[in-house]
């Protein structure tokens, strides 16, 4: 990918987010922002807007409630074109994890006895526990498993796996422990093969670039807008074609209804517009650094893509280099970002120190994290890590400082 010349702003993009100026927050490093982001005023200010003048029953004839419908729709086709789709392939849910559940509960009528789907030991479970329960309907379940000395997935065990029994392989586009970008474009050409349908977990990807889900050719692509600067919600792409087809998980008379077929319930209205607060905070971004206007909202996310990734690879890369110097420290995953190869999602464990004592002393020092096994422990396992005590996770984003990270290091220090 081409690495942008102009360097982000850090000034201006903290200076987004009030919680750096909060009292209770402004004295923490964050370094939790895989867990869920903070949020730019943009997407304060939505809410606020939403709660005080349109919090009606939407798409109605007065004034209060055609806003508030339009505005819902207006947030689905904005994420709609960052995203390269249409918004007939968007579906806003709960969480990533009701989401997968619903579309695994719609493909399952699909699925014969004898046909096969492929799932990782690198995802996090949201995206194994779901596939691996169609089994119930006969699914022999294959297990794509990490290399336990690199922690990543290797293409070649995948080719081993698939065969033309395969319905389904569904892989994370990022782990949320080992940070490794795995190659989903390539994944799914492979999958495609076989004609089985790929089902791509972003969550750990799309904080640090929104992808273009036609690019990576993926049939269902799913990410967590908490931690992409929004409200806990969570988008799910699917293929036109595809979701179309899907069986109704909805109201019986909504049959036919794509995508309400795969969204039971629907997502919270207001936290559904204030997504559009994340659009207009990207779009701010992209002001500030840049002025061609004339751009596509996908060309301008690409600009924006390149520009954080810049700033992201400056900002990690110190912490990466510290921690795989460290003898008595055991990194987890790639020692060094490179070309966008590798998220800022930093994970190791202490020769001789628990996790959970790693963790307290960081967080005496002001430094926002934890330890745990982010719901990854199958990935725990087959590491051989404690999945109790589990590791220390540094989750960086575009807002993390060198300030930030100097602190970090200072801290890391004394353990
Ligand atoms: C990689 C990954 N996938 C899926 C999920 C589940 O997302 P949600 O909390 O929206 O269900 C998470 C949550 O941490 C995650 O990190």
């Amino acid at each position: 990918m081409s690495i942008s010349n102009t360097k982000l702003d850090i000034d201006f993009v903290r200076s987004q987010f009030p919680a750096f100026k909060d009292p209770l927050c402004k004295k923490w490093s964050f370094f939790e922002n895989a867990g869920g982001s903070y949020v730019p005023q943009q997407v304060i200010e939505r809410l606020n807007k939403f709660l005080i003048s349109t919090k009606v029953q939407p798409y109605a004839e007065y004034p209060m409630s055609k806003i508030a419908g339009n505005n819902m729709d207006e947030a689905t086709e904005l994420f709609a074109k960052m995203i390269n789709a249409n918004s007939k392939e968007i579906i806003i849910g709960g969480s990533t994890s009701i989401n997968l559940y619903v579309l695994s509960n719609a493909m399952k009528y699909s699925i014969k006895p004898g046909d096969e789907v492929i799932v990782t030991n690198q995802d996090h479970e949201a995206n194994i526990s779901p596939w691996r329960r169609l089994s119930e309907v006969g699914a022999i379940i294959k297990e794509w498993k990490i290399n336990p000395k690199t922690a990543e997935l290797e293409i070649e065990s995948l080719e081993n796996l698939l065969t033309n029994k395969t319905k389904i392989v569904a892989v994370t586009h990022c782990s949320n422990i080992v940070g490794t970008i795995n190659n989903l474009k390539k994944i799914s050409e492979i999958a495609h093969k076989k004609n089985a349908v790929v089902i791509g977990d972003g969550v750990s990807y799309a904080p640090h670039g929104f992808p273009d889900v036609k690019e990576l050719g993926v049939d269902f692509y799913t990410f967590s807008l908490y931690k992409t600067y929004g409200p806990h919600l969570a988008l799910l792409y699917g293929k036109e074609e595809i979701l179309k087809n899907l069986p109704n998980q909805n109201h019986q008379f909504l049959e036919g209804d794509y995508p309400y077929t795969i969204n039971p319930g629907g997502p919270n209205h207001e936290e559904l517009v204030s997504l559009i607060g994340i659009y207009e905070y990207l779009m701010d971004l992209y002001s500030y650094h840049f002025n061609d206007q004339n751009l596509s909202v996908r060309e301008k996310i690409n600009k924006i893509n390149d520009l954080i990734s810049t700033h992201e690879e400056e900002v990690a890369n110190p912490i990466l280099e510290y921690i795989y110097n460290r003898d008595d420290l055991r990194l987890i995953g790639k020692n060094k970002i490179n070309n966008k190869n590798r998220a800022p999602t930093i994970s190791f464990i202490s020769d001789n120190k628990s996790s959970q004592d790693v963790s307290n002393i960081l967080v005496s020092m002001n430094v926002a994290t934890r330890n745990d096994n982010f719901y990854a422990w199958r990935c725990l396992k087959a590491l051989g890590i404690d999945t109790e005590d589990g590791l220390i996770r540094l989750s960086l984003t575009h807002y993390n400082s060198t300030l930030e990270v100097k602190h970090l290091i200072n801290s890391l220090n004394k353990i």
